[in-house]
């Protein structure tokens, strides 16, 4: 390439960039979506918000890694069949019980059973008519502000789906740990998520941890040159064989603290993942990743305006779908003649 199509290249990118974060000062949050509205449950449901926070607050006391596991579970729930909650539902493929589930797509068993005890709380408190998709935006949020990340509000009137995410659905929505740049701004656009959102949600990786399988492609058979050496060097001793099962940090410098280190990894080649270090390598994300490194405010506005976004992606609405009065399972017929409302000793083996 010659110089000036090089710096050519960077105007239209940096004009690009520009472009991206400039909205988010004009425009602090993403329209909602028909059926969704920031006081669905204001008035039938007034406890709903503080009921879940006050109860996250008090797991996350003595579990904190909990936070990371309800966090990602919305994600999951987002980008496989749109947030309707069927990655709660036993017999999805990364939902609770699945045997068959894909390797590499753990999620934390305690996340789904905490998310079971909430809805139990809430529909004791004013009935069935919270869904468990809506619970699991709810906890996202507090998972980011509890751990230090921005507070923002969720839009509600989400339904439950009442369709299982198979094998194939989760394997081909969601994003895989070794793509690149260009590989992961399709995957997000296929939901209508830009370059900005891509780098901001990748900030969901500035808590939580890993399993080698994740990232042991990195170490051998050759490691890659792009690891920063001594990071590289702790990597190896985590999982000293490409078979290695142990498990580290997504964010080497604040492993618990939601903040903007996750972005200042990647300048210092310090990411986790192939999908990490390559927002930093490759020139087109590379300017937001340094702007989220230099400027934590701004990236926790960005986040908030995505985490909206990407929660609001193909809901279920109105008279869709169904408020599941057990997160693991659709409802039957009997559902509503039993009781909807469980007591608590059973809402903690509700999953299992
Ligand atoms: C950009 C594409 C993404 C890829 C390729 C990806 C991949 C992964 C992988 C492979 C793991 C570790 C699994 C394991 O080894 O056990 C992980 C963990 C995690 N991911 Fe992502 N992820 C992506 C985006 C996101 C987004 C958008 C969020 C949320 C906003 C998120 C939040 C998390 C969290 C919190 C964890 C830690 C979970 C825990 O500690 O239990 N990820 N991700
Ligand atoms: C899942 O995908 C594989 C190949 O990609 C295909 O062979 C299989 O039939 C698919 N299964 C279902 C249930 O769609
Ligand atoms: C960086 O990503 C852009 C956008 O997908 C792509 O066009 C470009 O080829 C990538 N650069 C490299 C070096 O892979
Ligand atoms: C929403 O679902 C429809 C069909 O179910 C699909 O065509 C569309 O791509 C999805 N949109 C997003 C943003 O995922
Ligand atoms: C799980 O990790 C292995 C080893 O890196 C990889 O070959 C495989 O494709 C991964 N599977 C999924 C579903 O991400
Ligand atoms: C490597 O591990 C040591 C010991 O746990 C730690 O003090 C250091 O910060 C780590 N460095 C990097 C770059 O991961
Ligand atoms: C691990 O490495 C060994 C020897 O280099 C190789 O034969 C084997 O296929 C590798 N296994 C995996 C899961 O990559
Ligand atoms: C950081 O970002 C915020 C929010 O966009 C902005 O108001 C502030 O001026 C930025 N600070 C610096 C030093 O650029
Ligand atoms: C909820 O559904 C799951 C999955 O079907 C089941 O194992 C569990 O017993 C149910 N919980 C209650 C309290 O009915």
């Amino acid at each position: 390439m010659t110089s000036s199509s090089f710096i050519s290249l960077l105007l239209i990118s940096s004009i690009l960039v520009g472009s991206h974060l400039s909205l988010t000062s004009a425009q602090a949050t993403p329209p909602l979506v028909g059926g969704l509205s920031y006081n669905f449950h204001s008035t039938n449901c007034p406890s709903l918000e503080t009921t879940i926070r006050e109860y996250l607050r008090e797991i996350f006391n003595s579990d904190f890694g909990v936070a990371a596991g309800l966090l990602r579970v919305h994600f999951h729930d987002c980008f496989v069949q749109g947030c309707d909650g069927s990655v709660l539902l036993a017999g999805s493929t990364s939902g609770p019980g699945e045997q068959a589930a894909p390797p590499n797509l753990t999620l934390r068993p305690r996340a789904f059973v905490i998310i079971n005890e909430l809805r139990n709380r809430i529909h004791r408190a004013c009935g069935a008519i919270v869904s468990c998709a809506d619970i699991t935006a709810l906890c996202a949020r507090d998972a980011i502000f509890l751990t230090g990340g921005p507070d923002y509000r969720v839009p509600l009137g989400r339904r439950d789906g009442v369709t299982f995410a198979t094998i194939n659905a989760t394997l081909t929505n969601l994003p895989f740990f070794g793509s690149r740049v260009p590989t992961l701004i399709d995957d997000f656009a296929r939901k209508n998520m830009d370059i900005t959102d891509l780098v901001a949600l990748s900030g969901g990786h500035s808590i939580g941890r890993a399993s080698c399988p994740s990232f042991v492609g990195r170490l051998y058979p050759t490691r890659d040159p792009t690891l920063e050496t001594n990071f590289g060097n702790n990597l190896t001793r985590v999982c000293p064989t490409n078979t290695s099962s142990g498990l580290t940090a997504l964010d080497v410098r604040t492993p618990n603290v939601f903040d903007n280190q996750y972005f200042v990894n990647l300048v210092n080649r310090q990411g986790l993942f192939v999908s990490d270090q390559d927002l930093f390598t490759n020139a087109t994300t590379r300017p937001i990743v340094q702007r989220f490194a230099n400027n934590q405010t701004l990236f926790f506005e960005r986040l908030a305006f995505s985490m909206i976004k990407m929660g609001m992606i193909n809901v279920t609405t109105g008279t869709q779908g169904e408020i599941r009065t057990n997160c693991s399972a659709r409802n039957t017929p009997t559902s509503y003649l039993t009781t909807a409302v469980i007591d608590d000793e059973q809402g903690k083996t509700a999953s299992y």
